[in-house]
């Protein structure tokens, strides 16, 4: 036989298998019906959105970030050309399509220059380690758990290198934590790194979590955007001897995440857990929440006025907001959009005349100088940024993040898909892409006529 009769042969033979386990099983009708020829749907639907996102879709169709906002972020962070040319190709008569007023007379800066927060995290309150964060633009709440040792390291190290802060995620402070950049400890209702053998909060654990490392300042975390009012389970299989030394929970048994605090079930209750965090620790304290309910806001601004204590810092995080994995259910219905939030919590600080006395954070798609800026307009003094980091250091959106088989390494604990992700050169590129947004924020506040973004009003911005 000649060698091309074998291989008809052998694909004969094959074919023949396949199409006999397709017509035998009974889990797809598709492939009993169509045995053979079915497969191909399975995997074009398996490769389609690879193929959508590098052959069919447009430049700015893409959500939650289009080709054009990625580019953005991947060449900033490589410190190539991020310029656009021949113009814009977005529909600038779309409703709700924003514009910036520029100033006649410009303020002809150097954008280069450094963009700390106008306001002094913990001063209000005396907090003993009050400080003037050194940068607007920091890194978001993302746990060592649902990204990568090698993720976390590259965001830690480029925070260092970008002079921004980088905040822990609610899974504790572990040593990939540890590479210079300064760290806001999260501790969300699990207490991970701040709880006892029973999982209550300790005081003493969070302290000893917080020892040798650049701790400027801890977040009591309420709810994310993605999935507000839910608790979460963190598998057995995933608890590996560093993540449960980050958390500090057994080897290998599964860890839930209740749905609430347990330390507090009201808002005097939170003010009180916030001041008893403030006083042991020293820095500034604060939270971070989805809007859902509008009173809960009007009430903890009223309790803060009239107590003259509480949080040092509110964190407002969208509905748009990224995750880990959450039901379909949450992510899409569950909390507000970022400016509708952000409105509801920060209108509320107004009405009671503290507002000023609080920092305010925003987070949910504000990481690209549009975005970011009209968030600053409606009062944020800071802005948190996560996927957009992600994409900084690799992440090519491919949207597997709950299924621990991210292509890039950013968002798995796969070994083999870690190893690809270099937290050394990852880290120049956080650095490049938190950079490049501090410089575009404050060229568009010197095209306004502004020294910092933080001054652009919104009477200098028109919404179609
Ligand atoms: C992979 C991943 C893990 C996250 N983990 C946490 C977390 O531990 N705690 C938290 O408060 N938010 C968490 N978030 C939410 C982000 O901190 C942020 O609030 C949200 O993604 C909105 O910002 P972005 O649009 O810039 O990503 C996570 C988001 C992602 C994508």
């Amino acid at each position: 036989m000649s060698w091309w009769q074998i291989v008809i042969l052998t694909v004969a033979v094959l074919a023949l298998l396949v199409a006999m386990h397709d017509l035998s099983q009974k889990r797809h009708a598709l492939l009993r019906n169509f045995p053979i020829v079915g497969h191909f749907r399975y995997l074009l639907e398996r490769v389609g959105p690879e193929l959508r996102q590098y052959i069919v879709t447009g430049n700015n169709e893409e959500l939650p970030f289009s080709r054009d906002h990625r580019r953005w972020v991947y060449a900033s962070a490589k410190g190539e050309n991020a310029y656009f040319g021949f113009g814009t190709d977005n529909r600038m008569d779309e409703s709700g399509y924003p514009f910036f007023h520029h100033s006649a007379f410009p303020i002809d800066g150097d954008a280069d220059e450094p963009v700390p927060s106008l306001k002094v995290l913990g001063e209000w309150r005396d907090r003993a380690d009050a400080f003037r964060p050194a940068s607007i633009i920091n890194i978001s709440a993302m746990s060592f758990g649902s990204l990568s040792s090698a993720a976390i390291q590259a965001l830690n190290r480029g925070a260092g290198l970008a002079g921004c802060m980088h905040n822990t995620g609610e899974g504790g402070i572990s040593t990939h934590h540890r590479h210079g950049g300064d760290l806001v400890f999260q501790i969300g209702t699990g207490y991970f790194g701040a709880r006892d053998g029973d999982g209550r909060f300790s005081i003493d654990t969070m302290l000893a979590s917080m020892e040798g490392t650049p701790t400027r300042a801890i977040e009591v975390k309420l709810s994310q955007g993605a999935k507000p009012g839910l608790g979460g389970l963190l598998p057995g299989s995933k608890v590996t001897k560093e993540i449960a030394n980050a958390r500090g929970v057994p080897v290998g048994v599964t860890v839930r995440s209740p749905a609430r605090h347990q330390e507090f079930g009201d808002i005097a209750g939170l003010v009180d857990f916030v001041e008893r965090i403030a006083d042991a620790a020293g820095v500034p304290v604060g939270i971070k929440s989805a809007v859902g309910d509008p009173h809960f806001w009007s009430e903890l601004a009223d309790e803060m006025q009239r107590r003259d204590m509480g949080p040092d810092f509110i964190t407002v995080d969208g509905g748009e907001g990224g995750t880990g994995a959450a039901p379909l259910l949450f992510a899409d219905h569950v909390a507000l959009p970022f400016h509708d939030a952000f409105g509801v919590a920060y209108r509320a600080f107004d009405t009671a005349s503290i507002a000023e006395q609080v920092t305010f954070i925003g987070s949910g798609k504000l990481g690209f100088p549009a975005p970011a800026a009209l968030a600053l307009a409606a009062g944020a003094d800071m802005i948190n940024v996560g996927r957009e980091a992600m994409l900084a250091v690799g992440c090519i959106q491919a949207q597997k993040c709950h299924t621990g088989h991210c292509p890039t390494g950013v968002a798995t604990q796969n070994a083999r898909l870690v190893r690809g992700l270099d937290p050394t050169d990852k880290s120049v590129r956080t650095a490049g892409y938190v950079g490049a947004l501090r410089h575009d924020l404050r060229a568009l506040a010197y095209a306004m006529g502004h020294d910092h973004p933080a001054k652009i009003t919104p009477d200098q911005i028109t919404i179609r």
